[in-house]
């Protein structure tokens, strides 16, 4: 089983970006943490993060067409892009939808996601958690469906 993980824009600031939104973890940190869980479960992981949309859309399209399943936190881009939601709908893979903050809870453009409807499930407000419990669940996900 190989779980592509996909960060977007400005996720590479954590640490110091608005901690009392984010959390005081690096993303080297979140990422590591999920390598860790990834090998107790005896999962391969790739973690890729980029500002760009363009460029979450190819990765999207070409590692996540290889993978089992998709972790995927679109940051800003959860809210406003049509692109990302087709690059999913064409891999067509199960994926799970992660954020940091509880997004529901903040300004009124940050309560619509364009990826929720497509998701297998969304996990948010845990901090860097919400990605171990995301990656934890997808995989749970992917066994119990055999794909
Ligand atoms: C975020 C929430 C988004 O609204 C925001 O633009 C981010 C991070 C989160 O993980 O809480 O960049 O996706």
């Amino acid at each position: 089983m190989y779980i592509a993980v996909i960060h977007g824009p400005n996720l590479n600031l954590l640490g110091t970006r608005e901690p009392e939104q984010y959390g005081s973890m690096t993303l080297d940190g979140i990422n590591q943490a999920l390598r860790g869980i990834a090998k107790e479960m005896g999962v391969e992981l790739s973690t890729f993060q980029s500002n760009g949309e363009g460029e979450l859309v190819s990765h999207i399209q070409q590692e996540g067409a290889k993978a089992s399943g998709i972790l995927i936190n679109p940051g800003a881009y959860t809210h406003t892009s049509v692109a990302i939601r087709d690059a999913l709908l064409a891999v067509d893979k199960p994926t799970v939808e992660v954020h940091l903050s509880n997004t529901s809870a903040r300004e009124e453009f940050r309560r619509r996601s364009l990826i929720a409807d497509i998701v297998v499930g969304r996990i948010m407000g845990l901090g860097a958690h919400s990605y171990q419990l995301g990656l934890q669940g997808l995989v749970q996900h992917l066994q119990e469906t055999g794909t």
